[in-house]
C-alpha cells in the first residue's frame, strides 16, 4: 500500500525542494517540513492510552502515545528527515543503516547498521527522502525484520513507480508514504523529474 500526500502546503515545498537553485539551508528546511506533514499523516493510527489531565478548572483525560517507535535514517540522506522526526516524537529511539548505491549497477551496499533489536511489538519508521529502484529501502527492510521488527512504515519525500512496484511486492504489508510520486528513472537511476542527489543537496557535496 502506498500514499501520496497531496495538499497545497506539500506541494509548494516539494517544487521549492526540486528547484535546482534551492540552496542547501533552503533544502534542508523544506525537506524537514515536508517530513512533518508526511508524519502527520502516515502515524494517524498510533496507539494511544487515556491519562488524567488537571486544566486550571477541571480535572479530565487526554491521551498520550502508547506506541514505542525506532526511527531508522538511511545514510546518509535520511538524515535529513530525523530532526523533524525527532520534535514531534521526541521519545522515539533512533537506529541508523549505511547505505551506498553502486554508481553503475544501482545496487545498494551496506557499510554500516546500528538498530537496535526489536523488544516487542516497536513501530519502526523507514526514513529516507529517494524511493528510486527500491533496492535500498528493501534491503533496510529486510535488515529491520531479522532484528525483528514486525511493523514497519516507509516514508520518503520523492519515489519512483518502478521503486514503488519493487518495494510493494517484496513488502505489501509496509506502508510507504510519499510527497510525490515521479514518472520514471532514467539511465542512471535518478528519480525524473525528481530533484537530484537527495544527499549531495542537503549537505551541500554537488
Ligand atoms: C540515495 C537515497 C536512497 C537511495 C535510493 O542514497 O538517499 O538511499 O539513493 O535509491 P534506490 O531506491 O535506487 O536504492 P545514495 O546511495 O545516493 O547515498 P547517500 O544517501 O549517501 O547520498
Ligand atoms: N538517489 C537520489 O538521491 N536521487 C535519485 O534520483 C535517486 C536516488
Amino acid at each position: 500500500m502506498h500514499s501520496v500526500l497531496s495538499h497545497p502546503l506539500v506541494d509548494h515545498r516539494v517544487a521549492l525542494l526540486r528547484d535546482r537553485a534551492t540552496p542547501p539551508k533552503l533544502f534542508r528546511e523544506l525537506a524537514s517540513e515536508i517530513t512533518e506533514f508526511l508524519a502527520f499523516e502516515a502515524l494517524g493510527d498510533l496507539r494511544t492510552a487515556e491519562i488524567p489531565v488537571e486544566t486550571p478548572l477541571k480535572k479530565t483525560t487526554g491521551r498520550k502515545i502508547a506506541d514505542r517507535i525506532v526511527l531508522v535514517p538511511i545514510l546518509r540522506a535520511g538524515m535529513g528527515m530525523l530532526d523533524a522526526m525527532l520534535r514531534i516524537l521526541p521519545y522515539a529511539k533512533v537506529g541508523v543503516l549505511g547505505m551506498q548505491r553502486n554508481e553503475d549497477t544501482a545496487e545498494p551496499i551496506p557499510y554500516y547498521a546500528k538498530v537496535p533489536p526489536a523488544q516487542g511489538d516497536e513501530l519502526a519508521i523507514v526514513i529516507d527522502p529517494m524511493l528510486a529502484t527500491g533496492g535500498s529501502a528493501c534491503d533496510a527492510v529486510r535488515q529491520l525484520r531479522k532484528l525483528g521488527y514486525k511493523r514497519i512504515k516507509f516514508l520518503c519525500l520523492i519515489s519512483a513507480p518502478e521503486g514503488i512496484g519493487k518495494f510493494e511486492a517484496e513488502f505489501p504489508d509496509v506502508p510507504v508514504w510519499t510527497a510525490a510520486k515521479d514518472s520514471y528513472l532514467n539511465s542512471h537511476h535518478y528519480i525524473v523529474p525528481g530533484l537530484g542527489d537527495a544527499g549531495d543537496r542537503i549537505f551541500g557535496t554537488l
